[in-house]
């Protein structure tokens, strides 16, 4: 009954464990979640008012399919001040529902059968399905711990291929917290020059930064016209639920995503579009709070990580997730957020779901308190004190 094209693509290697961990709660045990992928802030309340009043206004009806121009514009114009990138509102900007909808228009536009994309490993847990999806054939390129989650170049190279036709970017990184830096990004828009590659940027964690700089690798020379960066609202501004997002690319591109897009969702959600406006455009504090939030967090999780025998991390240095390696007391680490879930009762995100170069690995999330990020590494400790 079901297609080849949908059977290729493997369940999510996340539902299991954090099924179990719903399952544990709603039983009663007391389940410490380091497993969030979203920020534990409410919607700043300027932007939910910008929704109320829409509705009231009757803002209820189909937009057009790119989304409303006002909303266009504001993207454009936080592309000129943010990442000093022009770009035309009326073809190279796609308002969207989420950025992982964009990012599956912009995998869908640009795929022919069996062309190769490349694929920084360890990746966002929805890239692969959506090359897959496409025809495409997902390349992996490694990235290490000992090199800090560092995307060289140099392995870049070695992975293109005559069928290569894209690489995606993620910086902020999601799962490592690792951001490229301006020399590597100049090198790797030299090896999409030079092989003729589109980059897909993903950019959706851009203002969760703590160290470095974000730069959009399409503000490089020569890179604009062969870029597709996306972008969303999701974590900036708290607003997982409310699907919002945007891609901003060269005009034939944009034209074809929004093909995908008349024919499958024709627009985004009018009075969301409407909110979006106001989150570009109003009081940016609520960000600036939660980001130096996170940071205080960030470091108080670093500091107990550090202080565990044989676990080693590498600093993130922007998103709210910290990769911690804990090899050292189990390879696997599906058995080892097992035993995280059932001798600490804390619930983690196996590093394998992230693909071959995160096997050993555990995703903590510091999207939640100070009180339970402290309390959640305190039961590993223990648990693994018992375990020793
Ligand atoms: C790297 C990355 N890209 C894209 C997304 C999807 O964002 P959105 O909620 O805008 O679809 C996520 C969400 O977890 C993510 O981590």
């Amino acid at each position: 009954m079901i297609s080849d094209r949908v059977l290729k693509v493997k369940p999510s290697a996340t539902l299991e464990i954090t099924a179990r961990a719903k399952a544990m709660k709603a039983g009663g045990v007391d389940i410490i979640g380091l497993g969030a992928g979203e920020p534990d802030f409410d919607t700043p309340e300027h932007i939910k008012n910008a929704l109320y009043e829409a509705v009231e206004e009757g803002f209820v009806y189909y937009t057009p399919t790119r989304g409303i121009i006002e909303l266009r514009k504001a993207v454009a114009r936080k592309f000129l001040n943010d990442n000093r990138i022009s770009y035309d509102p009326e073809k190279e900007i796609l308002i969207t529902p989420g950025a992982k909808h964009a990012l599956y228009e912009a995998v869908l536009a640009i795929t022919n059968p069996g062309d190769e994309i490349l694929l920084p490993d360890p990746y966002w847990v929805s890239y692969e399905p959506m090359i897959q999806m496409a025809g495409g054939v997902p390349v992996y390129v490694p990235t290490s711990e000992k090199k800090g989650f560092r995307l060289e170049p140099e392995k870049i190279k070695e992975k293109v291929t005559r069928k290569t036709k894209a690489i995606i970017l993620n910086s902020p990184n999601n799962p490592t917290g690792a951001v490229l830096n301006g020399y590597d990004l100049r090198e790797i828009s030299e090896i999409c020059i030079e092989n003729d590659l589109i980059a897909i940027s993903d950019e959706i964690y851009e203002k969760i930064i703590y160290d470095g700089k974000h730069i959009s690798i399409a503000v490089l020379p020569n890179m604009k016209e062969r870029t597709i960066t996306i972008n969303g609202f999701s974590k900036a501004y708290s607003m997982t639920g409310w699907r919002l997002g945007y891609a901003a690319a060269p005009a034939d591109i944009i034209d074809g995503m929004n093909r995908i897009q008349e024919h499958s969702i024709s627009c985004p959600t009018s009075f969301v579009q409407k909110a979006g406006v106001t989150a570009l455009t109003e009081s940016q504090d609520s960000l600036k709070a939660m980001t130096k939030e996170f940071k205080k967090r960030r470091n108080t999780l670093m500091k107990m990580l550090n202080e565990i025998d044989g676990v080693s991390c590498v600093t993130p240095s922007g998103t709210f997730y910290a990769f911690a390696n804990f090899s050292c007391y189990e390879r696997d680490s599906f058995k080892f957020a097992s035993f995280l879930l059932e001798d600490a009762k804390v619930a983690a995100i196996p590093g394998r779901a992230f693909g071959n170069e995160g096997e050993g690995f555990i995703r903590l999330s510091y999207a939640t308190s100070m009180e339970n990020i402290k309390e959640g590494i305190s039961r590993i400790k223990k648990a693994l004190k018992s375990k020793a």
